[in-house]
């Protein structure tokens, strides 16, 4: 039975920062737990879904498609045409020095909306969070709210609204979300030494026993957007920045990615005079696993797996 009355559990938290360029009075620290629970309409929905699994240089993507109901479609259509959407966003600090067109993004405000009086689709996926850290036993949140260094802030829920791409700024634009190698600005406790300290800050992400942080990107169309040929989806590259992978952009569409995968914007393929645009929203999330044998990454493989057999 789809049960789309269940409530998504989450609670609110505040991260520890460790790294000093951080520690100032624009970060943010605040992080939301989403809390193990047996939920059963993400179970029942990703039974029907189609789940198509990428790797790239070890490093895996899941692009997952009908997992909404035509209404929570519907809805969140009319959501992306409602907001504001009143920042600028660029990918980071270089891509800005050098030039990239910005897109458009939620405001705090409107994001704090996202989490505070959720619509249909963004309560099923966090239901879906809930479910994974119920079926990983791992702790399931989102990274600090806002991650300033001096230069730029790296939120942790993130909005794009797009209705063109050169391919200039394809290019500027490729970044990663966070490289855990090169050292993740935040403490994760380790949560099954009874101690509880701090696991390392460099880390190979979703390694046995670590923390694996992961991106989810849905995304959302105008009407009469063509995802086969418009465009505007991501490109996931190697680390030298070759692109590998594209995702499309379909209404709905959710993909769940390891976001130390060189990614982007993909170009614009808008016929002249026609306007049509695209939003994606994504979080950034930590899986921190309660266990120190096994490896997250590798759990929710399996986990995907008996999805895409059934
Ligand atoms: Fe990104």
């Amino acid at each position: 039975m789809l049960q789309t009355s269940e409530i998504p559990k989450i609670r609110k938290d505040s991260a520890v920062v460790t790294k000093e360029d951080y520690k100032n009075p624009r970060t943010i620290p605040l992080v939301f737990h989403f809390e193990p629970a047996p939920f059963e309409s993400p179970d029942v929905r990703l039974r029907d879904c189609q789940i198509q699994r990428i790797s790239i240089e070890g490093k895996d993507i899941y692009i997952i498609d009908d997992f909404f109901l035509e209404s929570e479609a519907d809805e969140m259509r009319t959501f992306s045409e409602t907001v504001d959407f009143t920042k600028s966003i660029y990918a980071d600090q270089g891509s800005k020095e050098q030039g990239e067109v910005p897109a458009r993004a939620m405001d705090n405000k409107e994001k704090w909306k996202l989490l505070s009086s959720p619509p249909q689709a963004m309560k099923e996926l966090y239901k879906f969070f809930n479910m994974i850290a119920y079926r990983l036993d791992a702790d399931v949140a989102t990274l600090p709210w806002e991650l300033f260094d001096g230069k730029i802030c790296s939120p942790s829920v993130a909005t794009n609204k797009v209705d063109s791409i050169s391919s200039e700024s394809m290019e500027l634009g490729k970044h990663e979300d966070y490289n855990t190698e090169k050292g993740i600005a935040f403490g994760l406790p380790t949560l099954y030494s009874e101690m509880k300290e701090l696991h390392p800050n460099k880390f190979v992400n979703g390694s046995e026993g670590k923390p694996w942080l992961v991106s989810l990107m849905l995304y959302t169309t105008d009407r009469d957007f063509h995802a086969e040929s418009y465009g505007m989806g991501t490109v996931f590259c190697t680390k030298n920045g070759k692109v590998e992978a594209k995702a499309e952009c379909r209404h709905m569409r959710f993909v769940l990615f390891e976001g130390d995968i060189v990614h982007g914007i993909e170009k614009s393929q808008i016929p002249p005079g026609v306007k049509a645009g695209r939003v994606s929203y994504v979080f950034k999330l930590f899986l921190n696993p309660k266990k120190a044998n096994g490896s997250l990454k590798k759990q929710f493989a399996e986990l995907m797996q008996t999805y895409e057999e059934s």
